[in-house]
């Protein structure tokens, strides 16, 4: 009766077992996974944000298969401030980045085509591969005072089929931007083997030293679709606003840009609402960005000032995004000890593997956690371990 696609082992992993039966019996929980910035204690603009939202311009159907132009102006004012010149025109407006990574690999990939991708990275690469009946093949990052690109086997993992290399920039959960160093090789790989760039910048503008690093958005070197949204750029994951670039050699993008019409038009999905309530969602952007900074870089002095008074474990550096990661004493699996920490200290971490970590010893914590919970989570995190 089904796709095999779809032939899924969905039994829950025995960590989130675990957290649902901690829930259930009512326990104290200190999560330092929350990742739903609307949950987090960020002020938000509300009166904005709803009034933003009953335009009465949306009480008329306009379909275009981009997006509403006044709403892309907004997009390609946001890389302006960053001063990045982009064109309404190369824009396509989409629910979310997942939708805007199906509009790219439908656009570059036949079933079975290969897509490289980090890893360590982001875990929702693997059913969005599986739905669009695409290969993943996984590009190494190495850790040598500060994450890089494996470019040995990266190119060591392309075939005639690879179609397109993923950047998340910067990655999540290691927080590395990728160098221009890194950019110029890859266009160089690219251009050699006909692949083009996805890069996901969804955490962009998160940068814990307040530096901008350069879009892929103006990366015009070889075919490249850039893809961010709404949901980290302004914290507001349930509006459902993203898009998806394209930029790179004019014939390519030509072509490109043809060929994403008719796959948005066939969906046309974004509503009507958000996209005219887009410039004023843009706006929000800079209290929520500078109230995410400042929570992200207190929990990190503050999480060196806890992993300075032990000697076990350690953190990788952090450039920006909403993570880091502990190298921890790979004593038992991550999940065991995960499921421990847990159990034992009310504290939820998510183990290594849920990353792409290909060894135990590497825990994941949100840095975007409400600062009491981050304290005293960490803490406990370390009474268990030290
Ligand atoms: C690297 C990365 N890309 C994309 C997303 C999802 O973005 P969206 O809500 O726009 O689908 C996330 C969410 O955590 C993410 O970490």
């Amino acid at each position: 009766m089904f796709a095999n696609r779809t032939n899924w082992d969905l039994t829950p992993n025995r960590l989130s077992e675990a957290l649902a039966a901690h829930r259930a019996a009512g326990k104290p929980l200190l999560d330092l996974t929350v990742s739903n910035p609307t949950g987090c204690g960020f002020s938000y603009d509300s009166k904005a944000i709803l009034e933003a939202l009953s335009n009465p311009v949306a009480l008329r159907y306009e379909p275009n298969p981009r997006g509403l132009e006044s709403a892309r102006r907004a997009v390609a004012e946001y890389y302006a401030a960053r001063n990045e010149a982009i064109s309404a025109e190369d824009i396509f407006l989409t629910t979310s980045t997942s939708e805007g990574y199906s509009y790219a690999f439908r656009t570059l990939c036949n079933p079975g085509d290969e897509v490289l991708i980090p890893s360590p990275s982001y875990p929702l690469f693997d059913f969005l591969a599986e739905i669009q009946d695409l290969k993943l093949v996984r590009y190494p990052l190495l850790y040598d005072h500060g994450w890089q690109i494996d470019f040995h086997a990266l190119e060591q993992a392309i075939t005639a089929r690879t179609r397109a290399v993923i950047v998340v920039h910067p990655n999540n959960p290691t927080g590395h931007f990728t160098k221009s160093s890194e950019r110029t090789k890859l266009n160089a790989i690219c251009i050699a083997h006909q692949m083009a760039i996805v890069a996901d910048e969804v955490f962009l503008d998160f940068a814990l030293d307040g530096s901008r690093a350069a879009s892929f958005a103006t990366n015009s070197g070889v075919l490249t679709f850039t893809l961010s949204g709404l949901s980290k750029i302004s914290g507001l994951p349930q509006m459902k606003a993203a898009w998806l670039t394209v930029s790179g050699p004019q014939n390519l993008k030509r072509e490109a840009l043809g060929r994403l019409e008719v796959i948005a038009d066939t969906y046309l999905s974004v509503n009507a609402p958000v996209q005219l309530a887009m410039p004023a969602f843009f706006e929000q952007r800079h209290s929520f960005q500078e109230q995410l900074l400042s929570r992200a870089r207190g929990n990190l002095k503050e999480l060196d000032r806890l992993l300075t008074r032990q000697n076990v474990c350690s953190r990788f550096a952090v450039e920006g995004g909403w993570y880091g990661v502990l190298r921890v004493p790979a004593v038992r699996s991550d999940e065991d000890l995960a499921i421990e920490l847990l159990t034992s200290k009310n504290a939820c971490v998510h183990p290594g593997h849920f990353y792409d970590f290909r060894s135990d010893g590497f825990l994941v914590i949100s840095m975007i956690t409400p600062k009491a919970i981050f304290s005293k989570g960490i803490t406990a995190v370390f009474h268990l371990l030290c």
